[in-house]
């Protein structure tokens, strides 16, 4: 499988503070010298894009508390090349953001809510926001936005009372209502592990409430996920079954974090790093020189192979 998809983490800090995510470690932040700026992220987008990447996501931490963002989207969104520039929020900002970023370029948005309850909301984030990423999905819905997603973790014990009116949202609401698998990344998910709700348990509680799933094109930008619709519903229902499911072979991605080194695969260690080059000056053509090799040990990576406990989504973005 070629790789044509790239996740850009623009930082490693969230203005969350979600009980399975957080890092456990005290000042785990990167310092910000380490950190790339604008310029020097556009730059290496461009020499990705030169590379084959044709769809860049930007993700965080929360990539909306980056400075300056609807610059960085403007900068990225105007490399040649580039067919598609989406963004990965917890939504939090999005209700202010939403019109800007469309106006900047940006195609398209995934918001993170694993709940629609106001407690619970506070209890696995530590802030009473589920109001703000309410309106920042109706804001995105109004700035024009399509394909809207909302990426929804269901953890037992936690939330798992709430998959039918998750799954009642994609009826009522154009977005995508997407269950994703929970995985234990770094030390702090770990201690869920046992939280885990998969797939097959979270289609069952919407197929008893609303009957049986029919499988529906995915549409822009599918994914690793399986795509359902309820009966004349105006959104879409999809899954994302990391754990249950194997979805390696047809992996189209590499990861970028906010310091510039390169992932070839969520659960690999880094093995390149575009900062070093990036400010020693080196020519373009030699940025994407060494882009297209970190692609070429892709393969050696897969997710039977991993080690998890290590993986801080914090700021590697998912
Ligand atoms: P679309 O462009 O809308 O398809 O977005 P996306 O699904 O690529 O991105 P999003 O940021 O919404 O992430 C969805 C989630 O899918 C991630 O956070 C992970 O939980 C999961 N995911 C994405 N890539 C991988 C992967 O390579 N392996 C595993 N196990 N899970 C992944
Ligand atoms: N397992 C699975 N998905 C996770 N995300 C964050 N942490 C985990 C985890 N431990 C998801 C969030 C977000 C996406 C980028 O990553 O739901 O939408």
């Amino acid at each position: 499988m070629g790789i044509d998809y790239l996740r850009l983490s623009l930082t490693d800090r969230c203005n969350l503070n979600c009980i399975y995510c957080t890092p456990l470690e005290k000042n785990g932040f990167l310092p910000h010298e380490d950190l790339l700026r604008h310029e020097e992220i556009a730059r290496a987008a461009a020499a990705f894009v030169r590379a084959g990447i044709k769809k860049i996501r930007l993700t965080g931490g929360e990539p909306l508390i980056k400075k300056n963002v609807l610059e960085l989207v403007r900068l990225v969104r105007a490399i040649p090349g580039l067919q598609e520039l989406a963004l990965t929020t917890n939504g939090l900002l999005l209700g202010e953001l939403a019109g800007d970023l469309r106006e900047a370029g940006l195609d398209r948005v995934n918001i993170s809510l694993d709940t629609l309850s106001r407690k619970t909301f506070r209890e696995i984030t530590g802030y009473d926001g589920l109001d703000k990423v309410w309106d920042g999905m109706m804001k995105s819905l109004a700035a024009g936005f399509t394909e809207v997603k909302l990426n929804v973790i269901i953890l037992k014990g936690i939330n798992d009372g709430e998959v039918a009116d998750f799954a009642g949202l994609s009826a009522a609401y154009p977005v995508t209502v997407r269950f994703i698998e929970f995985f234990p990344a770094n030390k702090r998910s770990s201690g869920f592990s046992r939280a885990l709700f998969t797939t097959a348990e979270t289609r069952k509680k919407i197929e008893d409430a609303f009957g049986p799933l029919v499988r529906v094109p995915a549409g822009n930008g599918g994914g690793p996920a399986r795509v359902y619709a309820l009966a004349g519903a105006k959104g879409k229902i999809g899954f994302i079954s990391g754990r249950s499911g194997y979805f390696c072979g047809s992996c189209n991605r590499v990861r970028m974090d906010c310091a510039g080194r390169i992932y070839p695969c969520l659960f690999s260690p880094p093995t390149h790093s575009l900062r070093e080059s990036l400010r020693e000056s080196a020519d373009d053509d030699a940025l994407v020189d060494y882009i297209k090799n970190a692609f070429l040990i892709k393969s050696e990576y897969k997710k039977d192979s991993a080690s998890t406990g290590h993986i801080e989504m914090s700021s590697l973005g998912g």
